[in-house]
């Protein structure tokens, strides 16, 4: 899977992406044909809509077929986060305030309609039920189970439930739910705040927790969240 998506990621950093796009979607046959074949009456017919990008069937390759992610990958899931928070990801990526070797050329093949469309599909999906990943051992379980209720005061990083609601469940329209993401995915985001290629926080609160957290307390509140099962709330 990952050498295949590899592969993928030359073809859509192709600055030509519409048609790269069209090309992978029909390479990814397969895979997507399988789960084209289960009718969805609530998918959004983006068709016609002023591009020929198959929106959700190509979504599908990479976030699932219900919006669940792939946590061996690392992509996120899309199932239930707030719909305005969605949008707002999709035109970063276009904008290129958010960076994405994959995800950025995609965005920006998508209209303004499509996008509007796409948020509210995925954000009317149930969330999982079931957790990401494995608890980690009892010190980096406790490491993490501490910043994500508490935070760390001494170095000035207030608990993730604080603005992620409690349980980490999200706060729509603007705080996305950090239960149910990959451990992996929620590492690389803090990473992508720090280096600054991802820089669309509009007041910068990620960006200032991500100067001042470590790696090590990065990995555990990631493995520790990702171990939580998603309660079925939705956060819109
Ligand atoms: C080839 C794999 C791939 C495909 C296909 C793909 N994505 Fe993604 N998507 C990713 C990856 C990887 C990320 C995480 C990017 C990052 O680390 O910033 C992501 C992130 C996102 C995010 C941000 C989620 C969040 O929690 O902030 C949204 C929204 C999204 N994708 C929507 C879509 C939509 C809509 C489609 C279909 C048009 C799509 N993606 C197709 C790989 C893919
Ligand atoms: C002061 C408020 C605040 C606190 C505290 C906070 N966050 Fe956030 N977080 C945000 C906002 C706002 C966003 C959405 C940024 C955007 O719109 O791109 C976000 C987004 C995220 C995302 C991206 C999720 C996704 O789907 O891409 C991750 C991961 C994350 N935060 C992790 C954490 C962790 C871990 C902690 C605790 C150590 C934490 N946050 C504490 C405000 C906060």
């Amino acid at each position: 899977m990952k050498t295949k998506l590899a592969t993928r990621q030359f073809r859509f950093s192709s600055p030509r992406s519409g048609f790269f796009l069209a090309t992978a979607f029909a390479l990814m046959g397969p895979a997507v044909a399988s789960f084209a074949a289960a009718p969805s009456a609530t998918e959004p017919a983006l068709h016609g809509a002023g591009s020929a990008v198959p929106a959700i069937s190509t979504c599908i390759a990479c976030h699932g077929a219900k919006g669940e992610g792939n946590t061996a990958a690392g992509y996120p899931r899309l199932a239930g986060l707030p719909a305005v928070y969605i949008a707002q990801q999709l035109h970063s990526f276009a904008h290129g305030t958010r960076v994405n070797g994959l995800m950025s050329p995609m965005a920006k093949g998508l209209n303004a309609g499509q996008i509007t469309a796409i948020a509210h599909y995925y954000s009317s999906l149930l969330p999982p039920t079931l957790a990401y990943g494995p608890m980690p051992a009892a010190a980096q379980a406790e490491l993490g189970q501490r910043l994500a209720e508490r935070g760390d005061w001494s170095v000035g990083i207030a608990s993730c439930f604080r603005c992620h609601g409690p349980g980490g469940v999200g706060v729509a329209p603007n705080f996305p739910p950090l239960v149910g993401q990959p451990a992996g995915y929620i590492e690389a985001q803090i990473k992508a705040w720090k280096d600054g290629s991802r820089h669309n926080d509009p007041q910068g609160l990620m960006h200032t927790i991500a100067l001042r957290i470590s790696d090590a307390d990065t990995q555990a509140v990631a493995i520790w969240l990702a171990a939580q099962k998603p309660m079925a709330v939705k956060t819109h």
